[in-house]
């Protein structure tokens, strides 16, 4: 096959025959302006993780929960992509299906950005379910401030934010162990690597048959806990790195196209 120009301006090698895992954190929305969730100005240290993010939280203070995802949804509401972002959407439009996105953000910043092919492991920041019977997620947008505004389900259970909260089970782990099984690239982007099962994902890929060949690339200001099971680690900001190591050219990533 004949690579494309987007394969040869990328400072990460790539050959038309490579299929890319892109997992990415909150350090991807950083410089869109949302807070990340650890070190000093982060979103745990405003919030215990137990009272906004975990089940007995919810059913302790479903207020205070609901409060924290609206501050979360009006903060989102008001965010736009960044060149990290469009980067990563760029990239998908030249490798098509050979790219696959994972991440562990609620914000919808990467469709905004024309991202497609991604799945949301820890939920959708923009819709809310039952939190007693199986009635589909519903697209929500509300902004849940005080009890009185709080909804109820046909059934009478509570609508709760669809987050997948500390203790309950990741969302899509069976699509998402496929791509980790064929993937050549692993591109990691601004998450700790202290959360599983995430954190694992560079260490599953790499037990596989047939790891020797892959390649882990991981980008962000600080290396992550699990930086030593990376080929080579990017140092910087992802606005600024991503789109030069996948070779954006500065006007595409301002204008938002491949
Ligand atoms: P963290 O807040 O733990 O980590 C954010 C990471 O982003 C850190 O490694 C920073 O160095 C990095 N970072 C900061 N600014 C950056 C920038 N401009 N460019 C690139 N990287 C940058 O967030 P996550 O690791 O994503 O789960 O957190 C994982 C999960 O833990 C979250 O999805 C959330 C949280 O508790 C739930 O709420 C269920």
């Amino acid at each position: 096959m004949v690579q494309s120009k987007r394969e040869m301006r990328s400072r990460i090698a790539i050959s038309s025959e490579d299929r890319f895992f892109v997992l990415t954190g909150a350090g991807i929305s950083a410089e869109s302006g949302l807070a990340t969730f650890r070190g000093s100005d982060g979103l745990w240290e405003g919030e215990r993780v137990e009272d906004v993010a975990s089940p007995r939280g919810w059913q302790r203070d479903p207020e205070r929960v609901w409060r924290f995802y609206s501050q979360r949804r009006k903060a989102a509401a008001g965010a736009a992509p960044n060149p990290a972002h469009r980067a990563l959407a760029s990239l998908e439009k030249s490798l098509g299906e050979r790219f696959f996105l994972c991440t562990q953000n609620v914000d919808d910043l990467h469709e905004r950005a024309g991202s497609r092919n991604l799945v949301h492991m820890h939920g959708e920041l923009f819709q809310s379910r039952c939190d007693r019977c199986t009635r589909k997620a519903f697209a929500d947008a509300r902004l849940y401030m005080c009890q009185q505004d709080h909804l109820r389900c046909e059934c009478g259970g509570r609508i709760r934010p669809d987050i997948v909260w500390f203790g309950e089970v990741p969302y899509h782990m069976e699509r998402i162990l496929a791509e980790l099984q064929r993937c050549t690239v692993m591109l990691v982007v601004g998450t700790s690597g202290v959360v599983q099962p995430a954190a694992n994902f560079v260490h599953w890929a790499r037990l596989r048959d047939g790891a020797a060949a892959l390649r882990t690339y991981y980008v962000g200001p600080e290396h992550p806990a699990n930086a030593e099971a990376f080929t080579q680690v990017f140092e910087g900001r992802a606005g600024e790195r991503l789109p030069w190591l996948v070779g954006m050219s500065e006007e595409d990533s301002v204008r938002g196209e491949a």
